[in-house]
């Protein structure tokens, strides 16, 4: 009697927990009808922060990037409108003269690289590049402190220049800053912090210029660099892969955080004052991370990850679908089976309730797991969270779990991107006309989250059709943003005159 007993009890604790799994699911569902309306709203938002500043929860920020270069047509030089006989200058003919640095921060590491460029024969003619993680402490310190442990690495880096690979003497180094956080662009080459997002969090830094607090931290270690260039990640994948390939249109970041960019028509930017560039383009960097809209699968677990968050309320659409995220979401819902449904036993096991412990690359691990008992589910449980003793039936929740998470989030990147195609009413077939639109594609969920991947780019052909999706293509750009800030670096360079456009 006392086996049956048991067996009652823990089967009551079964339903429970897939009671939970089956709500969760529920609320995550994405079907094809609430994702057209997630891109329709995509795409109202998109138009009213474009009118006004402040119109919309998206800020569609003005890049100040123009003109992008492209490498098949022209060299860099030329497409910046570079006078012929400064060419000589910038080193186009003497390669040592065509180096520029990059500084890529926008996540727990931070690049820097050296690049030297070419001209229309040689293009990218060498690439070295280092990588620094930053110690979690600086990420919520103060300025001074992240911004000196950046220079004094940048420093380091510049130390070890090589015969090959240096700056002519007497010419100052130069820069292309690449932050990836929400920046209101005062020119190309300054803005201010408008708050931080990904973790990060330094009260002194928000609303100053993050050009005057990397130059002054460069001053500090004696670096005489000049910052040519400051753009966000998404400005950078955008002008690295039109870089590649002309009939790039769009850039989009799944990576830690998540944002995309796009090049859009001046005259489509009511809340632009400046003058028409003469290439009639402007490029925008829409921090959709903050998109958010009543059509989204919200549930009970975003809100409390939201709520616990350095930045409640903010990023929701970034909460619900990047890197820094989905592994936390898992976590959430595995706490609540331990707590309510006993799912690991009659205690909770203690790592459990520690924040952000599962990691997104757990979590994939988990899900690609093909092994017949799941044993990496097994391992990954073991050694991150200290639960042993699981059975392949509570294996296989956990993996139907990440598979709910990583499928709400891929459809709904899917949804963002259409959301833009429509805005550049590039998500319909004009009179038979086969328009060709690339939108790159960077950021490590994006590269190592196959079914991520796989899933949004399937929820791209689904929502956009067999005939359209002909035309519209994903391409990995990768380290688009490295190379196109050094690229935008070069169109800014002091050494060059730039005709007034
Ligand atoms: C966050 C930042 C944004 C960046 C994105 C991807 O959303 O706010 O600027 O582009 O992460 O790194």
């Amino acid at each position: 009697a006392l086996v049956v007993r048991h067996r009652i009890k823990s089967s009551g604790k079964w339903a429970r927990t897939l009671a939970i799994l089956k709500e969760f699911e529920e609320k995550c569902g994405t079907p094809i009808s609430k994702l057209k309306q997630v891109a329709d709203a995509m795409t109202v938002e998109m138009h009213a922060g474009l009118a006004s500043e402040g119109g919309s929860k998206l800020k569609m920020i003005i890049s100040y990037v123009d003109n992008l270069p492209t490498g098949w047509d022209v060299s860099v030089v030329e497409h910046c409108h570079i006078l012929i006989s400064e060419l000589f200058v910038l080193g186009i003919k003497h390669d040592e003269k065509g180096l520029f640095y990059a500084l890529d921060l926008g996540g727990t590491n931070f690049r820097v690289l050296r690049v030297q460029l070419g001209g229309k024969e040689s293009r990218v003619v060498k690439q070295e590049f280092e990588e620094v993680s930053i110690p979690p402490h600086l990420m919520t310190g103060s300025s001074d402190a992240l911004f000196d442990y950046i220079a004094s690495a940048l420093a380091k880096f510049v130390a070890t220049e090589s015969e090959g690979l240096h700056v002519s003497p007497g010419r100052q180094r130069e820069l292309g800053f690449t932050f990836s956080f929400p920046v209101r662009q005062t020119s190309i080459s300054s803005g201010t912090l408008i708050k931080w997002t990904k973790g990060f969090s330094i009260d002194d830094t928000v609303g100053q210029d993050v050009v005057g607090e990397l130059t002054k931290a460069m001053e500090r270690v004696g670096l005489d660099m000049r910052v040519a260039a400051l753009v966000n990640d998404t400005i950078g994948t955008l002008a690295g892969g039109r870089y590649n390939n002309p009939d790039v249109v769009a850039a989009v970041i799944l990576g830690t955080g998540t944002n995309a960019a796009y090049v859009e028509r001046a005259h489509a930017i009511p809340k632009w004052h400046g003058l028409l560039p003469k290439s009639g383009d402007m490029v925008i960097n829409m921090e959709w991370g903050n998109f958010r809209s009543s059509h989204l699968p919200l549930t009970e677990y975003d809100q409390e990850l939201d709520a616990d968050s350095l930045n409640p309320g903010e990023q929701i659409f970034e909460k619900m679908i990047s890197g820094m995220y989905l592994g936390e979401i898992v976590r959430r819902v595995l706490y609540k089976m331990a707590e309510e449904a006993e799912f690991f036993g009659d205690t909770v096991p203690p790592k459990l309730k520690i924040p952000f412990i599962l990691r997104t690359p757990h979590m994939s691990a988990m899900h690609h797991d093909t092994s017949p008992d799941l044993k990496v589910v097994a391992t990954k449980l073991k050694d991150i969270l200290e639960i042993s003793n699981t059975s392949l039936k509570m294996r296989k929740v956990i993996v139907e779990l990440c598979d709910i998470v990583a499928t709400r989030g891929a459809r709904l990147s899917a949804a963002g991107i259409v959301g833009i195609l429509k805005k550049l009413g590039r998500d319909i077939v004009k009179d038979g006309e086969k328009l060709k639109s690339v939108v790159a594609l960077d950021g490590g969920l994006y590269e190592h989250y196959t079914k991520f991947r796989t899933c949004m780019e399937n929820t791209l052909t689904e929502l956009l059709g067999d005939e359209v999706s002909d035309n519209i293509v994903i391409e990995h750009s990768n380290d688009g943003s490295g190379i196109g800030a050094t690229l935008l670096a070069a169109c800014h360079s002091q050494y060059i005159e730039v005709e007034e456009s």
